[in-house]
């Protein structure tokens, strides 16, 4: 048994670097190592390519954002088609705030989400174009001039897969909308939230099973493009 967990353990390690090696090269190109930072990157440069402003990243937003996903616990199906349910109103002033440090005085009108849960993890911009802009309503919501900043998040479940993209989009101000407590939002894992300037892709953000199938799936579906 022992033996068995060992060798396990070793290929894993194994194919985690073979793994990091293959991929590292084209999804290394971002901000921070963080890709909830990444998707907002993708997001905004979209948006300034069709004319619209970039939007300010805000890291009680984000921080939110992840809440969001959370509320979800894990179950993809409540995402959308007909079982497709939003965590109440309420849980913004009650739970998500809270959690995150954010003075619930200044929570904000959230102009926009988009939300997508999938089965393998993707890229950050690939989790962009693949998942979050499939819905019909999604481009209404992205090219939106009600929207002055926005948050994002990105987590998988217990785990690992399902993985939840979350972009919540709000109409206020910078400096004076979800304000953090002493600057600085709690951080809670499984997961990642932009704008904190946190690096979130190493061994203390997702578990290394977390980390290994991410990277692993990725993988896969880049093989499987390429000789598809
Ligand atoms: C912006 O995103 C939309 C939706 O994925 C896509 O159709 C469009 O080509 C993108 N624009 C740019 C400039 O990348
Ligand atoms: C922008 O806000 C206005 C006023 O609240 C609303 O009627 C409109 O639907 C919003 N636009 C989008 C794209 O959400
Ligand atoms: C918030 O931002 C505005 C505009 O940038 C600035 O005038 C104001 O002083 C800022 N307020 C605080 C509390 O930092």
């Amino acid at each position: 048994m022992a033996t068995t967990l060992w060798i396990l353990s070793l290929s894993l390690s194994l194919s985690l670097s073979l793994v990091f090696l293959s991929v590292s090269a084209d999804t290394h190109k971002s901000v921070t190592d963080n890709p909830a930072d990444e998707l907002v990157a993708t997001l905004n440069n979209n948006r300034t390519a069709h004319k619209e402003s970039a939007l300010y990243d805000n890291p009680g937003l984000a921080c939110i954002a992840l809440q969001y996903i959370k509320a979800y616990q894990g179950s993809c199906g409540e995402v959308g088609g007909e079982d497709a349910k939003k965590p109440a109103e309420s849980q913004f002033a009650e739970t998500f705030a809270p959690n995150c440090g954010v003075q619930v005085s200044t929570l904000t009108q959230i102009t926009g989400r988009l939300l997508g849960c999938e089965t393998k993890y993707v890229s950050p911009a690939e989790a962009f174009s693949e998942i979050l802009m499939k819905n019909s309503k999604s481009l209404e919501i992205l090219y939106s001039k009600n929207h002055t900043e926005l948050g994002a998040a990105v987590s998988g479940s217990d785990g690992g897969a399902p993985y939840f993209w979350c972009v919540l989009f709000s109409n206020g101000k910078s400096n004076s909308s979800f304000v953090l407590d002493g600057g600085v939002a709690k951080i809670s894992k499984p997961g990642c939230f932009s704008g904190a300037n946190d690096q979130c892709s190493s061994a203390d953000d997702w578990s290394q099973t977390r980390r290994l199938w991410p990277y692993a799936a990725g993988l896969l579906i880049a093989l499987g493009h390429a000789f598809g």
